[in-house]
């Protein structure tokens, strides 16, 4: 029996934010952005979306892809960083507003960037498991709530047409390396059993190291006495930290050993490959591991000239956009790779 996607769809915000307009509000220009990322635009949210109303926008569109109704999904499997609450997680909520019957229990996952990819992994074990038949695999990030967008907000969307105070222009760029990479998006995937044919999930490799997690973590938390001050958000306490080059270094390292290690598990080869699709956290990463793997350009598609970094978005929102355009056709083998905060990391392999 074998897992297949029969239906994608994406959450895309509205609010298209090019690199310019960051310039406004801290030191920073369209040419370093992009030649240090890849980025171009980004796309930020509207305050009252959260990372579960751009799922579900995901998830309705792969639904009706799939000819899927809410009550046709055995489970509900939902990957992000950015839940709507502390808790509960993003399942709950969908399964409310979607319509999903109470007797479909949700999943709330994790591992940040590698959060649909894990996702992957889990919708195929609950399947092989048998006791489930269909999945809805959502990933969705919001970052703008989580960066100093206090400082300059109304000003990155047009809302105020005022110049930024000195003060808040040197908070921002304390913070500039992380928030020109990021941006919200969401993606989703049906995926069911199915004992036609060799179409399907193939096999995947997951990995995890928690030795070096302030590499890329946000602080805060139940260690801390309270949970959090007015002072630690004022100081910008609770922005995520990010050693870049050390993550740069890891991902260009980890997801070429991951593809291999999944190929090799699989008995093909990295050649083999029709399509690398590799989580879009900057461009030069996406070129770097493609370089170690000997794949050629038409080989390793990206999107994150136009979306930044959407963590558990993505992988689904690149698989979505191949697809629906034609290039990722029937009889291809296509390997998922990501790596991101934990650091978790790995592949998947995926016949089409
Ligand atoms: N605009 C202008 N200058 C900047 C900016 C900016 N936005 N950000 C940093 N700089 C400056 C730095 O201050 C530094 O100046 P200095 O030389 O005077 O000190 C200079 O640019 C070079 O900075 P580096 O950090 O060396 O730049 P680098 O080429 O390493 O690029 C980047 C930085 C883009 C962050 C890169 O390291 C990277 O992409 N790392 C990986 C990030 C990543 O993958 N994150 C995963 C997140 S996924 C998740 O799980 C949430």
């Amino acid at each position: 029996m074998k897992s297949v996607i029969t239906g994608t769809g994406i959450g895309i915000p509205n609010n298209v934010v090019p690199n310019e307009r960051l310039g406004l509000i801290m030191e920073t220009s369209d040419e370093w952005i992009r030649t240090r990322s890849g980025v171009v635009e980004r796309r930020y949210a509207d305050a009252g979306q959260g990372s579960a109303e751009l799922g579900m926008l995901a998830a309705e569109a792969a639904l009706a892809a799939a000819a899927r109704t809410p009550a046709d999904i055995d489970a509900v499997i939902f990957a992000t960083m950015t839940p709507n609450f502390f808790f509960p997680g993003n399942g709950p909520v969908v399964q409310a507003k979607m319509g999903f019957p109470e007797s479909m229990p949700t999943f709330d996952i994790r591992q940040q960037c590698s959060g649909f990819l894990y996702g992957l992994e889990l919708a195929d074990t609950l399947i092989q498991s048998r006791k489930y038949r269909r999945l809805l695999l959502i990933g969705a990030d919001v970052h703008t709530p989580l960066m100093p967008w206090n400082k300059g907000w109304d000003i990155v969307l047009g809302v105020e047409n005022r110049d930024i105070t000195p003060e808040e222009y040197e908070f921002n760029n304390k913070y500039r390396d992380r928030t020109v990479l990021f941006g919200d998006g969401a993606g989703a995937f049906v995926i069911e059993a199915s004992e036609n044919g060799g179409r399907g999930f193939v096999t995947a490799r997951l990995f995890t190291d928690g030795s070096d997690i302030d590499a890329l973590y946000m602080r805060g938390g139940t260690q801390r006495r309270p949970w959090v001050t007015p002072e630690q958000v004022e100081a910008g306490d609770l922005i995520p930290d990010m050693q870049g080059r050390e993550v740069f270094r890891q991902a260009v390292s980890r997801m070429p050993e991951a593809v291999r290690a999944v190929c090799d598990a699989a008995g093909v080869t990295v050649a083999d490959l029709d399509f690398l699709l590799i989580h879009q956290a900057n461009l030069r990463i996406v070129e770097g591991v493609a370089k170690q793997l000997a794949l050629p350009p038409e080989k390793v598609p990206h999107n994150i000239e136009r979306y930044g970094n959407t963590t558990a978005g993505t992988l689904p929102i690149l698989y979505h956009e191949c697809a629906a355009d034609g290039r990722i056709k029937p009889g291809m083998l296509v390997c998922f790779t990501a790596l991101g905060s934990g650091l978790h990391w790995g592949a998947a392999l995926y016949r089409t």
